[in-house]
C-alpha cells in the first residue's frame, strides 16, 4: 500500500526534471529490518528535497554469511572510481573483520560480491585481486582501492574512515548517512526504470491461477494444431528426481534402518541450537543396567562412541525407540544385527516389542568375545505395530559394548536396504536421473561439513557420519554405493552432485576464517579434494583393478556403475573464490574423464548477480550443462513462459535442477501442480535447451519437516503422494524425444492455454493445461484416431489429494477447468 504512492510520485517527478541533464544521487542505508535492506537511493535537484526510489528499493544486498541473522548491510559507502565505475563497501559485522564490496557500471547491476579481510595491525595487506580491480588496507584501517590489476598509489581511492566521511541527508522525514553524486539524467532515468520492472515483476508474481472475471464467461472455442514440419529432436532426459537428505529423506526415511542413532553419533553439534538433549544417546534408554557412552578401542576409528554397557543382574535393556516408533508386519521378518564385545562371551536376546510390552517378535544371539564381533538374528513378527521398541538383554552380567546396532525390514526395495514403498514411489515418476547428495547437503555448512563421497561408502563402521545442516544426523547409511545402485535399480542415470570447493553461501563460520562461502577449501588443499573427485569418477567407472574400482567390486558391484553426469557446486554465490576452484575441479577432471558430463552452477534464483555472473562464467568455459534453481510463484509461472525460448540453442544446456510453485503457506495444491504442469509444458517447448529438470524437494517425513513443500510426504507406515507428485509422474510416463510446435487460439487469456506435443518411438503425446475457471471446447479434430488414452487431471486449485482419471475414449472435444488433459494415441 505505502509503495504506490510514491512509484507515482516519481513518475510524475519524471515530467517536472524533463530539462534537467543532471541531478543528485543520495545513497545510503538504513537500520530498519535490523540492517537487511541493502543500499537505497534517493534523488534530488536541489539537494533539499530529497526522492526516494522505491521508496526503499534496495538496489543491492549483502550476501555475507547465515540466513536470517546475518546478511546485513551497515553503512554502505559508494564511490565513484576514476574509469567510472561505482563500488560500494559495506561494514558486515563487528567480528569477521571483513567488508563487503562489490562494484557496478551503472548503479543497477551489482557484479560479485568479496568479503576481503581487513587486517588491521599490519602495514599494508596482502593486496587482495578481483575482477573489478585491486584493494587493500593498511594499518589505519583505511581500505584502499585502485582499478586494473596492481595496486598503484596514484590512482587510488582512499576509502578511509567510512563511516565519517558520509553525509547527513533527510530522505522522508528521517535522517539518513550515505554519500550523495552528481549523476546524468540517463543514469538516473536507469535508476527509476529499475524499479519499475522490479515493481512490475511482484505485481506479476503476485497473481493468482484463480482469478474469478466477466473474461471468463464461455463458450470459450479453442483450437490446437500442430506443425509437422518443424518437429524438433529435444532431450530425453527431462523428467528426473532431486534427492536431498532434508526433511528425514535417508536416515527415518529411504533408508530402511528401523534403529535410530545405530552408531551412537549423534552429537549436541548436530543442531544449531546445540541441543543438549540431541547427543549419543538419543533415541537409546537403559532399564535395569548402566548405560554409558565410551569409545576406547572402537569397532573404527571413524565410528569411536559406542554404547557401554555394565550388566550387575542379568535382565537388564538397552532399549531404541526406532525413528518415532519401529514398524512391524505380521509374519514379516527383520534382520537384525550388532557389533558386539563383552568381557563375559555371553548371549545377547534381542526382543520386539510393542507400547504394551508384548513381545512380538524374539531371538537370541551366539556368544559374544571379548573382541569385537557381529551378532545377526532374523526375528519374525507375530503381530503388527506401528510403535514397536527393540530391547537387547545380555544374558551374562559384566561388561558390554555395542555399536552399529541394526534392524532392517528383510523385504526391502530390490534386497538393496531402501524403504519399499518409498522407493516404489520414487520409480513410478519413470525418472531419467537420480540427483544426489543435494542440494546444500553437497555443499555443507561450511567447509568441514562439505558431503565428502568417500567417507559414505565401504563397511558401515568406517563411514562418516556428518552434522546434517537441516539440523539432524547422516549416518551415511545411505552412501554413494546405496546410491549409485538405486539409479541402477530404477534404470535412472546417476547425478551426483559435489562441492564446487566451495560450502553453501549461507553457511556459519565452521571451519572458516570468515563466514559464507568465501572461506572456501584453502588452495593448498584443492589438489586433495580434486583427487577426490577423480576417485569417485573411478569408483563408479573403473575397472575392478583400480583402487576405486576395487572398492566398488568389495561392496558387490564389480560392473561399472556407467556414471555419465557430475554436477560441481550447488547454486553457488558466483565469486572470485568460487570461480578459481571450479575451474581447478572442471579443467582436472576433463583432462583425466573427457566423456564425463560436467555440470555448472548459475546461482539460486532466476535472475540476480549469480545467474548473470553464472552464465558468464558458464559462456566463457563452454560449459555443457548448468544447474539452474528458482521456486517461484504461480504468477511467475503463468508471466513467464517464454524465459526458455530467448535461450542460445548454442550455449550450454540446462539442468533445472531445483523449482516448484510456492504459494502463501508453503503447500501443494492444484493451483501449484498446474502451475508446474504449465511450466513443464513451456520446458518440453524448449527442451532442446533445457535438457534435464527435478522438482525439490522430493521427499519429507510428517513431523521432521523443515522445507515445505515436498513432492513426496511419509510417515513410517503411509506414502503420501501430492498432487505435485501426479503432475511429475504424468511427464515421466509420456515424455518424447521429439517435439512439434502447435498453434493455439481462442483462449480467452492465452496465457492459461498451453499445450505441448511429443513424440517417443511409438506414440504421440499431447499436453494440454487449462487454467481458465471455465471448460473449453477443442477443436482437436486432426487427431484421426477413433480412441485415445486420456487422462484428466482436474479439480479446484486447492485440491490437494485429486488424482489423474485415466480412460480409453473418444478423442475429447472439451477441456476441464483448471485441468491438465494428456492424450496418447500411435504415432501413424
Ligand atoms: O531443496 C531445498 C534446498 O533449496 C536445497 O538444499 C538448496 O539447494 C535450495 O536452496
Amino acid at each position: 500500500m505505502r509503495i504506490i504512492p510514491f512509484f507515482l510520485l516519481i513518475l510524475s517527478a519524471f515530467s517536472a526534471v524533463a530539462k534537467v541533464d543532471s541531478l543528485y544521487l543520495f545513497a545510503y542505508g538504513t537500520a530498519k529490518n535490523d540492517y537487511h535492506n541493502g543500499l537505497h537511493y534517493a534523488w534530488s535537484q536541489d539537494q533539499e528535497n530529497w526522492i526516494p526510489i522505491g521508496p526503499e528499493y534496495s538496489f543491492l544486498r549483502s550476501d555475507y554469511g547465515r540466513w536470517g541473522s546475518q546478511k546485513k548491510m551497515y553503512h554502505p559507502y559508494l564511490f565513484r572510481s576514476e574509469g567510472g565505475n561505482w563500488h560500494c563497501v559495506w561494514s558486515l559485522n563487528e567480528e569477521d573483520g571483513a567488508i563487503g564490496f562489490a562494484s557496478s557500471a551503472d548503479l543497477v547491476y551489482w557484479g560479485r560480491q568479496f568479503y576481503p579481510v581487513l587486517s588491521p595491525g599490519k602495514a599494508i595487506s596482502k593486496p587482495v585481486l578481483t575482477s573489478k580491480g585491486v584493494y587493500w588496507t593498511t594499518n589505519d584501517h583505511n581500505l584502499y582501492f585502485s582499478e586494473g590489476s596492481a595496486p598503484h598509489f596514484g590512482a587510488t581511492k582512499k576509502v578511509e574512515t567510512i563511516l565519517d566521511l558520509r553525509q547527513e541527508r533527510t530522505v522522508m522525514g528521517m535522517k539518513e548517512l550515505g554519500t550523495v553524486h552528481k549523476i546524468s539524467r540517463a543514469e538516473w532515468e536507469k535508476l527509476v526504470d529499475a524499479f519499475r520492472i522490479a515493481e512490475a515483476k511482484r505485481v506479476q508474481n503476485e497473481e493468482r491461477i484463480g482469478v474469478a472475471s466477466d473474461r471468463f464467461k464461455g463458450p470459450m472455442k479453442v483450437s490446437i494444431h500442430p506443425d509437422w514440419n518443424k518437429g524438433k529432436a529435444i532431450s530425453d532426459m527431462l523428467i528426473g528426481v532431486f534427492f536431498e537428505d532434508i526433511n528425514y529423506a535417508a536416515d527415518g526415511g529411504l533408508y530402511a534402518e528401523l534403529i535410530q542413532n545405530r552408531d551412537f553419533e549423534y552429537r549436541p553439534s548436530d543442531k544449531e541450537d546445540r541441543d543438549p538433549s540431541w547427543n549419543a544417546k538419543k533415541a537409546w534408554n537403559a532399564d535395569g543396567l548402566t548405560f554409558t557412552i565410551d569409545s576406547v578401542r572402537p569397532i573404527h576409528k571413524n565410528n569411536a562412541p559406542y554404547a557401554k554397557l555394565q550388566v550387575n543382574r542379568v535382565g537388564g535393556r538397552l532399549i531404541n525407540e526406532g525413528f518415532g516408533g519401529i514398524v512391524l508386519k505380521k509374519g514379516e521378518k527383520y534382520l537384525f544385527s550388532a557389533k558386539v564385545r563383552s568381557s563375559t562371551a555371553g548371549r545377547v536376546k534381542v526382543r520386539l516389542v510393542n507400547e504394551q510390552g508384548d513381545v512380538l517378535a524374539e531371538g537370541v544371539s551366539e556368544n559374544a568375545n571379548k573382541e569385537w564381533k557381529t551378532l545377526k538374528l532374523t526375528l519374525s513378527a507375530l503381530e503388527n505395530s506401528s510403535n514397536a521398541r527393540l530391547e537387547l538383554i545380555p544374558l551374562k552380567a559384566g561388561r558390554w559394548d555395542l555399536d552399529m546396532i541394526s534392524l532392517f525390514p528383510e523385504k526391502t526395495f530390490k534386497g538393496h536396504g531402501l524403504r519399499e514403498d518409498l522407493a516404489q514411489a520414487i520409480a513410478d515418476l519413470k525418472p531419467k536421473f537420480v540427483r544426489f547428495p543435494g542440494g546444500c547437503v553437497a555443499h555443507g555448512d561450511g567447509i568441514n561439513n562439505i558431503y565428502r563421497w568417500e567417507n559414505t561408502i565401504g563397511p558401515w563402521e568406517e563411514r562418516k557420519p556428518l552434522r546434517n545442516l537441516w539440523g539432524y544426523h547422516q549416518t551415511m547409511g545411505l552412501g554413494y554405493f546405496e546410491y549409485f545402485q538405486f539409479c541402477e535399480d530404477i534404470g535412472a542415470e546417476p547425478v551426483p552432485v559435489v562441492a564446487a570447493g566451495v560450502p553453501c553461501q549461507n553457511s556459519a563460520h565452521h571451519g572458516c576464517d570468515i563466514g559464507g562461502q568465501q572461506g572456501g577449501i584453502p588452495m593448498e588443499h584443492m589438489d586433495e579434494y580434486v583427487q577426490s573427485i577423480l576417485n569417485l569418477i573411478e569408483y563408479a567407472n573403473g575397472a575392478i583393478n583400480t583402487p576405486y574400482g576395487k572398492k566398488r567390486a568389495e561392496a558387490g558391484h564389480p560392473e561399472p556403475f556407467g556414471l555419465k553426469y557430475l554436477g560441481i557446486g550447488n547454486e553457488d554465490l558466483i565469486t572470485d573464490i568460487f570461480e578459481e576452484r571450479f575451474r581447478l575441479i572442471y579443467n582436472a577432471v576433463k583432462a583425466k574423464y573427457p566423456d564425463i558430463i560436467l555440470i555448472g552452477t548459475v546461482g539460486p534464483f532466476n535472475e540476480g548477480t549469480d545467474y548473470v555472473e553464472g552464465w558468464k562464467l558458464a559462456d566463457q568455459m563452454k560449459l555443457e550443462i548448468v544447474d539452474e534453481h528458482y521456486y517461484q510463484t504461480p504468477g511467475w509461472y503463468l508471466n513467464n513462459q517464454h524465459f526458455y525460448d530467448s535461450y542460445d540453442r548454442k550455449g550450454a544446456k540446462v539442468y533445472l535442477g531445483e523449482y516448484a510453485a510456492h504459494i502463501p503457506g508453503r503447500h501443494n495444491n492444484l493451483e501449484t501442480a498446474l502451475s508446474e504442469a504449465l511450466h513443464l509444458i513451456n520446458v518440453e517447448r524448449n527442451a532442446d535447451v533445457v535438457h534435464m529438470t527435478s522438482y525439490a524437494p522430493l521427499l519429507a517425513k510428517e513431523g521432521y519437516t523443515q522445507w515445505n513443500p515436498d513432492l513426496i510426504y511419509f510417515n513410517n507406515t503411509e506414502v503420501k503422494p501430492t498432487v505435485g507428485y501426479e503432475v511429475q509422474k504424468l511427464f515421466g510416463q509420456n515424455s518424447g524425444t521429439k517435439y512439434y510446435p502447435l498453434a493455439i487460439s481462442g483462449a480467452f487469456d492465452v496465457r492459461k492455454l498451453a499445450a505441448s506435443l511429443v513424440a517417443d518411438q511409438d506414440n504421440l503425446i499431447l499436453k494440454i493445461v487449462n487454467l481458465h475457471p471455465i471448460e473449453a471446447d477443442v477443436d482437436l479434430s486432426w487427431i484421426k484416431h477413433a480412441e485415445v488414452e486420456k487422462t484428466v487431471f482436474s479439480g479446484d486449485l486447492d485440491d490437494k489429494t485429486v488424482k489423474p482419471v485415466s480412460s480409453i475414449s473418444e478423442v475429447p472435444s472439451k477441456l476441464a477447468p483448471y485441468s491438465l488433459t494428456i492424450l496418447k494415441f500411435k504415432n501413424k
